[in-house]
């Protein structure tokens, strides 16, 4: 369950900090990626360098970082997060959060997180009775906040009552639990077509285009963090996932990808065509390589079966298709056309004209059309980001 997800661990000054790096050691082994950030407090009870260690991943620690005059993006941090847990969270730490207090990094996180915030209170039985520090806890929790109980034992004061940080295998399945209510599309099914296609001119040559299939990819896999179970048919791409819920068909050609959506389109609920196929193919290959004259070379070209097309005509009631148009000229009206003209429900336009959109990079630059709502352009961001955003469009359709 916590396979492929994005956990923020924030860790303050309690001496139940120690507890941070077997947590970090369960989440790394469950599967999930791991960052990990400290107040200043923190690093007086645990090294960044053990954390950074065990989560490999920096331990991201100040606003500002030192001599270099940049800033840690704590915005993008909180957008990365599908959870951040907040384990040992201080009664000082506390009072910050539930007053909107951003003295820190962690602080500064937590007012930009948009995935759920877990917090596991440590400290002393008696500041943890303090009306103070229980009317902060109610209020986190009136905010939305989950609080991960702490539990009766020995404290560091060496009393003994409530106080002590939650287990971390205790944390571990608070957060399973949390994931598998919260995934939007457990139990659907999804096809996602991705990569470039290759056309045979001969037995060493084709004709092909520059796509990665880092778009199609990252979208498969947040449909699969999401529950789906997906069927990704590729075309020639270096690109691997680990996701257990991808199922990867290669193929190179478009022939051989229209067999493969075909085939898998009628039992999903929803399809993404991110493929770049191409248009053409040569009317004939050639069994042995062509070799050079002084003539020059005509290669007849003809028309390859549209995919998306042939999809649009087959959709049922209940099944949803997102499509992808690349325009130079006219962009929104083009992609609205193409909307209508292929029976999709979503357009994702790509703007070739703004930099690091495109292929090959790893960020892109979208906007989101569909017939029912308004047209949503999203800024620069990686591929990760706009799948998420995707597939967060594609479940509102389905709603
Ligand atoms: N598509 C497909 N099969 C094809 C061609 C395109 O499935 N043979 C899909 C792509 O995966 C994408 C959408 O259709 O989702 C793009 O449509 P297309 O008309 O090819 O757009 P452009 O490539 O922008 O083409 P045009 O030159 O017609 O603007």
């Amino acid at each position: 369950m916590l396979s492929g997800k994005r956990i923020l661990l924030g860790v303050t000054g309690s001496i139940a900090a120690y507890k941070s790096a077997a947590l970090v050691r369960l989440l790394v082994k469950a599967g999930a990626e791991v960052k990990v950030v400290m107040t200043p407090a923190a690093r007086e009870f645990i090294t960044p360098l053990t954390l950074s260690t065990l989560s490999k991943n920096p331990v991201l620690l100040d606003l500002v970082k030192e001599d270099s005059g940049q800033w840690t993006n704590h915005v993008e941090l909180g957008l990365w997060a599908d959870a951040f847990v907040i384990a040992p969270a201080s009664a000082n730490t506390l009072a910050k959060m539930a007053n909107g207090l951003c003295d820190n990094l962690l602080l500064a996180t937590y007012l930009s997180a948009r995935g759920r915030v877990f917090f596991a209170p440590a400290m002393d039985l008696d500041m943890l009775k303090h009306e103070s520090t229980q009317a902060n806890i109610k209020k986190l929790i009136s905010f939305g906040n989950e609080l991960i109980d702490p539990a009766d034992g020995e404290l560091a004061s060496g009393l003994s009552g409530h106080g002590r940080m939650a287990e971390p295998e205790e944390i571990i399945t608070r957060l399973e639990s949390f994931f598998s209510e919260h995934q939007l599309l457990k139990g659907k099914k999804a096809l996602v077509t991705a990569g470039p296609t290759h056309e045979a001119i001969d037995p060493v040559r084709f004709i092909g285009n520059n796509s990665s299939g880092k778009m199609g990819f990252a979208i498969a896999e947040e449909l699969a963090r999401q529950g789906a179970e997906v069927n990704l048919v590729c075309g020639p791409t270096h690109l691997h996932t680990a996701e257990p819920n991808i199922k990867i068909t290669n193929v190179i050609s478009a022939d051989e990808m229209h067999r493969a959506a075909l085939l898998y389109f009628p039992q999903a609920d929803m399809a993404v065509l991110s493929a770049a196929v191409a248009d053409f193919k040569p009317a004939q290959k050639a069994d042995q390589k062509i070799k050079k004259t002084d003539a020059g070379l005509t290669i007849e070209l003809i028309k390859n079966p549209d995919i998306a097309a042939d999809l649009g005509k087959i959709k049922k009631k209940g099944q949803y298709i997102v499509g992808f148009a690349l325009e130079t000229e006219n962009e929104l009206a083009n992609a609205q056309k193409k909307l209508q003209a292929k029976n999709f429900d979503l357009i994702v336009l790509n703007s070739l004209n703004d930099p690091g959109a495109g292929f090959g990079h790893d960020t892109n630059q979208v906007s989101l059309i569909s017939s029912t709502r308004p047209v949503k352009k999203l800024s620069l961001r990686s591929k990760k980001e706009i799948a998420i955003e995707i597939v967060k469009a594609l479940t509102e359709l389905h709603a």
